[in-house]
């Protein structure tokens, strides 16, 4: 048999080719419409029939839950249930004790974003989209780990209604209230223990409209969806621990109908057959490096696919062709900008790139991880510069915290200057300085910690964070400032940082005391003096 391109396998046409056993009825047959017509979407809505009450035996272990609810109600109800819990908590406490995870990880822009007590090795989304209805019927199963002993836990989940749950194959109770999925299973989980969750749900995803930051997760397009998370938005298509500090592998199994294409995060994994059942086929994607659930991302529609390859790994490009004819365009830069990064920023972190340009109208681009999305496709090289600046920047270095969001939109926009710089364009200094003469409020801003509002704002973390790098560059000087980008990235790959880590680096490899450049340029709400 030839060899074929894996990447017939993504448009689901005349799939008669390529690739070995793919079952993709298996996670999709508790779902609605189930075995017997396993790929017609029979989408019943479960509406509020989802929210089954907590068993009654759970109702003593609710502490942590109760502890942030009644933060943010504030209730003398809840006040006194909280007092009495945590003193039985207290009395009781043993290695024994099985208490519930905490509804957050304490970030201060997403409070409850994240949960506590356990970690998540890997997510497997298996999803069948009807693109008549724009609904879904999906079961997603996460592989975890209990980091306590924990009676209960949360999941972040503001997606459709939910019509199974299990952990460990037992059925579990659970209830949602605002954006948590509570989950109470059957027996307690241990510390240290693995278990598995598995969620089923159907309906029509919504995208989270934030008053801030806009429209993120699940955005529906003409012929299909394309999904962008950041910050917060992974929950509106998958139950998720939805906070940068936990990354996962994930696994993606699609089902369209025949003639749309999927693509998502990593490299598809077509091999064999690809059965057709109903006009319905699957498409398996898979990201095999850990990666934050904001960066999780399908997209479903009519599109063009390109397939080349760069610094040793598949190019995989992708143009809607009714939003423009430009898929050589980003099929082209996108080589040559991970080429020129990878020299600048150390080693290409992920096992494939690429790029999809849709038409989305949320009015931003996002560096979803290995294969940004680029709303009405990329304007321009630097636009694509940027997002891929953030596989290296945001996506294999990421966030242990919102606030330090310059660590990913600062580095991104000197990586456009230093693209310029290097392209025969305008130098970085001569960028800086334009910059630095810019009248406006976002001298007044603290681009260490700029509030929730204002995490994209464009000068105060993105042109006052590229400046920041600038002003480090020119003290330390080119040939540390150089070490330092690749030291980073190579010592923190696929893992979390804060602002103090980037400081320490610098500092142990300038042999300077840099604290009042950090100081000055990040977390006082002045102009810094030159
Ligand atoms: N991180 C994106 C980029 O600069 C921008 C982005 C993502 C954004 N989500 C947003 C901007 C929400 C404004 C609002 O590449
Ligand atoms: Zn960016």
């Amino acid at each position: 048999m030839p060899r074929r391109s894996p990447l017939a396998a993504l448009t689901a046409a005349g799939l008669t080719l390529l690739t070995t056993a793919v079952t993709p009825t298996a996670a999709l047959a508790d779902t609605p419409g189930g075995d017997d017509a396993p790929l017609t979407v029979t989408l019943q809505d479960a509406g509020s029939g989802d929210a089954r009450p907590a068993d009654a035996g759970a109702a003593g272990l609710e502490a942590g839950t109760r502890r942030t609810a009644s933060r943010e109600r504030g209730t003398a109800a809840l006040a006194a249930a909280r007092r009495t819990t945590l003193r039985d908590a207290s009395r009781t406490e043993s290695k024994d004790t099985f208490t519930p995870g905490s509804a957050g990880l304490g970030d201060p822009y997403f409070p409850l974003a994240g949960n506590g007590g356990y970690d998540v090795g890997h997510y497997d989304i298996a999803l069948r989209f009807d693109p008549r209805t724009h609904r879904i019927a999906a079961t997603t199963t996460i592989k975890a780990t209990a980091t306590k002993n924990l009676s209960r836990f949360d999941l972040d989940y503001s997606g459709p209604a939910i019509t199974n749950l299990e952990v460990n194959g037992k059925r579990a109770s659970y209830r949602r209230k605002g954006q948590e999925l509570v989950v109470t299973p059957k027996e307690g989980l241990p510390s240290g223990a693995a278990f598995t969750v598995e969620v089923s749900y159907a309906g029509a995803p919504k995208a989270i409209n934030d008053k801030a930051l806009g429209l993120e997760g699940w955005i529906n397009t003409k012929d299909g969806a394309t999904v962008v998370s950041e910050p917060d938005g992974a929950r509106s298509w998958f139950p998720a621990n939805d906070n940068p500090q936990d990354k996962a592998t994930f696994s993606f199994r699609v089902s369209v109908p025949v003639g749309l294409t999927v693509l998502a995060n990593g490299e598809p994994k077509n091999p064999g057959i690809v059965p057709v059942r109903n006009g319905y086929t699957t498409v398996r994607w898979e990201m095999s490096q850990p990666m934050a659930t904001y960066l999780a991302m399908v997209a479903i529609g009519k599109f063009k696919v390109t397939e080349g390859a760069v610094a040793g790994v598949p190019n995989i490009t992708a143009y809607d062709p009714a939003v423009a004819k430009k898929s050589k365009y980003l099929h082209r830069t996108t080589a040559k900008a991970i080429a020129w990064e990878s020299k600048v920023f150390g080693g290409y972190p992920f096992s494939s790139t690429g790029g999809i340009g849709d038409k989305l109208d949320v009015g931003y681009a996002l560096e979803t991880q290995g294969r940004p999305v680029y709303d009405g496709g990329p304007s321009e090289d630097l636009e694509i510069v940027h997002e891929l600046a953030h596989q290296w920047f945001g996506d294999s270095v990421g966030l242990r915290s919102w606030k330090d969001i310059w660590l990913n939109e600062g580095f991104a926009t000197y990586a456009e200057w230093l693209y310029q710089e290097q392209h025969g364009g305008p130098s970085a200094q001569s960028i800086f300085d334009k910059h630095y003469k810019q009248k406006g409020s976002f001298w007044d801003e603290k681009t260490g910690n700029p509030g929730r509002a204002d995490m994209f704002d464009w000068e105060a973390i993105y042109l006052r964070g590229g400046m920041t790098l600038h002003a480090l560059r020119k003290k330390i000087g080119d040939d540390t400032f150089f070490t330092l980008l690749k030291t980073w990235t190579e010592d923190n790959k696929y893992g979390t940082v804060t602002t103090r880590d980037f400081v320490d680096l610098a500092e142990k490899l300038s042999g300077q005391d840099l604290d009042p450049l950090f100081d000055a340029w990040l977390y006082k709400a002045a102009k810094p003096k030159l």
